[in-house]
């Protein structure tokens, strides 16, 4: 029996502080009528300091639990997309599944830059509609505002904190991913980096005192090649899917400047009424930045059950992406579930583990391993 992987829920949250060009404007030599004209961003959020990528995921995950009506327990799955991960390891991914209580599944992060929320959609329907698994969580979630050179006007006024999910279930009613396509061009890499603190060039005062560990990006290229791969990506989807792109209800692009969205809405020839577009609130939040605007869409009536939309996005790598899917929602429930209460008993099922661990250290601690 043929297996479909449907999108049952949706969540975002963004840090509360918001940041206005005009703010900027006091950081370095820019204006607000200058970001606004070149990007059509006004204002971004960025994290306090008790907000981090992990915080921030989860409480985007158990919003996106909740309409789907699904209990931590029940995910096999759970993918991170991310370009601003707590560590290089372990994977934001695991600091979720302990926070949400998710005791029975998989999780890991994965980088594909701001198209990475395309790709871990993909990855989890792929497993979906394979049968290895039948729920998944898939979150973009970012604190860019970390990793932004705060002097840098080239960069600094683009980019914003925030995270969506997205909840996937299995179904044999036909309905939910129907087409998709990953890309990957690495001899762009050096466009858009954050040359160190890696492997390749790992922490040292030399990087630090250089600003190396900071987003590094050539502007104009990444520019030129967004405007080139989101309209054909587009329609590629569209066509894999059976879709004229007239019958596009809604597409969901990557937010990160109102100028490339306008070139793709010339390219497809679509009126820019069929895009949802919010960056000029949240800026460029990467892989979070597809799933929050799908959940604002939901919230202003723009997004509908049995709508057909391509999300598309691009990013560093350089990578770009898109997906067709048929929006169906969640399934229907026999009785009401709430994600949250199960947090109390994650922390607590949390400090048990680590005080087990602990316990047996001090058993087994000054024991030589053989
Ligand atoms: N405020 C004022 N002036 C600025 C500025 C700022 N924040 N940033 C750059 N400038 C200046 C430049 O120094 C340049 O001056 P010059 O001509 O004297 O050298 C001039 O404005 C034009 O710079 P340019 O880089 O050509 O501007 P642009 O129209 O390409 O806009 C970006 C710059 C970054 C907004 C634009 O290239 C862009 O959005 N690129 C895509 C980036 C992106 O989406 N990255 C994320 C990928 S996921």
């Amino acid at each position: 029996m043929m297996r479909y992987a449907h999108i049952t829920g949706w969540g975002m949250a963004v840090p509360e502080r918001v940041m206005t060009n005009h703010d900027i404007a006091q950081l370095v030599d820019t204006d607000d009528q200058w970001i606004r004209e070149r990007t059509g961003i006004e204002q971004r959020r960025i994290a306090g300091p008790d907000e981090t990528t992990g915080t921030l995921a989860t409480r985007a995950a158990l919003r996106a639990l909740e309409v789907a009506n699904l209990r931590p327990a029940e995910i096999d799955l759970i993918v991170v997309a991310t370009s601003s991960p707590e560590h290089l390891f372990p994977a934001t991914a695991s600091i979720v599944q302990d926070r949400i209580g998710a005791t029975d599944c998989g999780a890991f992060d994965l980088l594909a830059a701001c198209t990475g929320f395309i790709y871990a959609t993909n990855m989890a329907a792929q497993a979906i509609r394979a049968g290895s698994i039948n729920n998944a969580l898939v979150i973009g979630a970012e604190t860019l505002s970390r990793l932004v050179n705060w002097k840098d006007r080239g960069t600094c006024i683009l980019f914003g904190d925030g995270a969506g999910a997205f909840v996937l279930q299995g179904s044999d009613e036909p309905g939910g991913v129907l087409s998709s396509l990953l890309r990957s061009d690495g001899s762009g890499a050096d466009l858009l980096t954050i040359p160190a603190g890696g492997s390749h060039i790992p922490a040292s005062l030399h990087t630090v005192g250089n600003g190396l560990h900071y987003i590094q990006m050539n502007g104009r290229e990444v520019f030129r090649f967004a405007t080139r791969v989101m309209a054909k990506a587009t329609a590629q989807v569209a066509e894999e899917a059976g879709l004229e792109i007239s019958d596009l209800d809604l597409i969901i692009p990557h937010q990160a400047n109102r100028r490339i969205i306008e070139a793709a809405a010339r390219g497809l020839k679509l009126p820019l009424e069929r895009f949802a577009i919010n960056l000029n609130r949240y800026g460029n939040t990467s892989t979070a930045s597809i799933p929050i605007a799908a959940c604002e869409a939901i919230e202003a009536g723009q997004l509908h059950k049995d709508n057909k939309i391509v999300i598309v996005g691009f990013g560093a790598g350089l990578t770009w992406g898109a997906m067709a899917i048929h929006w169906t929602g969640p399934f229907p429930a026999k009785r009401k579930i709430y994600p949250r209460r199960y947090r109390t008993v994650a922390r607590l099922r949390s400090a048990w583990r680590r005080s087990l661990r602990r316990v047996e250290g001090v058993i087994y601690g000054s024991k030589t391993i053989k």
